[in-house]
């Protein structure tokens, strides 16, 4: 069947790094508390570097390796929840930059799922027709952090991953959704809810929540470990039951990374070892939608991924959102 081939990666992280001794110079926690709790060491912090800025450099370097000029793009597929602008788009400042004339440029809001969104958006943009589209996720995080709050700060980083794909022979499957529902588990405003008319309170419950008019991320940790360590595992079932494989047959599952203790987790009930995971959330932290790409790049710089191999992407986070994808490494690569 009509799949994707990964055919060049790239990521950005900025240079300052933060580690978790300096957290504990700022709320009540230490690095002990940091590590066990959720597996992180440090994390990067852009310092002004923009949320296109941080896209531009990985994609430049996924372009090098697929050995594509920005004019043969298709398209640009761009996953923020920490975009730079209200308008104009990621996407489109980022096509410019790049100047990828013959693009078209979607951003999507998919939370720390939106790389995996992204692939299987642009997999349908393939099927029609399409040849090579860029997808990148890229995250200013720490900018929506609550400072005050050691149950949330100390978990994101920024950073920026990138992917061309285009059309390969092989399996393909995807399981992607939402549990909207439970959206106050995680979130952050846009924009105070008011103009000079207004006289009723808004209609929203997040609104009436504590920090529901900042644009600081606030989260219920245990419903979002609760949420996550069930819905990883039964996407993982779900694509590959659609692909007609077993999930002993995954080469590489390649998560979110949210926090370890998830991604043991999800492993665990899975019943796969983490030798078939990849983490790198103790440099990192969680970088939401940029995370997966910049697995992605490292494995690929690794010599990770071989020929053939089954490689099952999952990202999952506010919303609630989730993703999976599974495809099969390329095998004219
Ligand atoms: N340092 C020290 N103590 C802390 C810290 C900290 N940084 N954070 C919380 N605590 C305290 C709490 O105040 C609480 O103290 P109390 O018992 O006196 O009230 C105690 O530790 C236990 O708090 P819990 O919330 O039960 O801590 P838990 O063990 O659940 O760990 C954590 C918190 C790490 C956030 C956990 O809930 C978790 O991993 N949740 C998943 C959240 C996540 O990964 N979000 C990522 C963003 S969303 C996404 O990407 C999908």
């Amino acid at each position: 069947m009509i799949s994707i081939k990964i055919t060049g990666t790239g990521s950005y992280l900025p240079p300052i790094v933060a580690a978790n001794s300096d957290y504990a110079d700022i709320v009540d926690t230490s690095s002990e508390w940091i590590l066990t709790r959720t597996g992180i060491e440090e994390r990067r912090l852009s310092s002004g570097e923009p949320t296109w800025y941080m896209a531009q450099k990985a994609a430049e370097q996924a372009l090098m390796s697929a050995d594509t000029d920005p004019g043969e793009l298709d398209g640009i597929i761009f996953a923020t929840i920490s975009g730079d602008y209200t308008t104009p788009s990621m996407s489109c400042v980022l096509q410019g930059k790049l100047g990828a004339k013959n693009a078209l440029t979607i951003d999507i809001n998919c939370a720390c799922a939106g790389l995996v969104y992204a692939i299987d958006i642009a997999y349908r943009y393939l099927l029609s027709g399409f040849n090579k589209i860029l997808v990148v996720g890229s995250e200013n995080l720490t900018k929506l952090a609550d400072y005050s709050d050691r149950a949330s700060c100390i978990l994101f980083g920024d950073g920026a991953g990138a992917c061309v794909l285009e059309k390969s022979e092989g399996i393909y499957s995807s399981q992607l959704g939402s549990a909207g529902d439970d959206g106050t588990a995680i979130f952050a405003r846009s924009q105070p809810p008011q103009n000079v008319f207004m006289t009723k309170g808004s209609l929203n419950e997040y609104d009436r929540l504590p920090l529901g008019n900042k644009h600081y991320i606030t989260m219920d940790g245990k419903e979002i470990y609760k949420w996550a360590t069930r819905i990883v595992p039964e996407t993982v079932r779900g694509v590959c039951q659609k692909a007609g494989i077993d999930k002993s047959e995954i080469d590489w599952l390649v998560l979110h990374q949210a926090n370890m203790r998830i991604l043991e987790a999800a492993m665990k009930n899975l019943d796969l070892p983490m030798s078939k995971t990849y983490t790198n959330l103790q440099k990192y932290g969680n970088t939401s939608g940029a995370s997966i790409g910049i697995c992605l790049d490292e494995m690929n710089r690794e010599g990770l991924f071989k020929s053939g191999q089954k490689i099952c992407l999952v990202g999952f986070g506010a919303g609630l959102i989730y993703a999976g994808v599974l495809f099969e490494w390329g095998r004219d690569n």
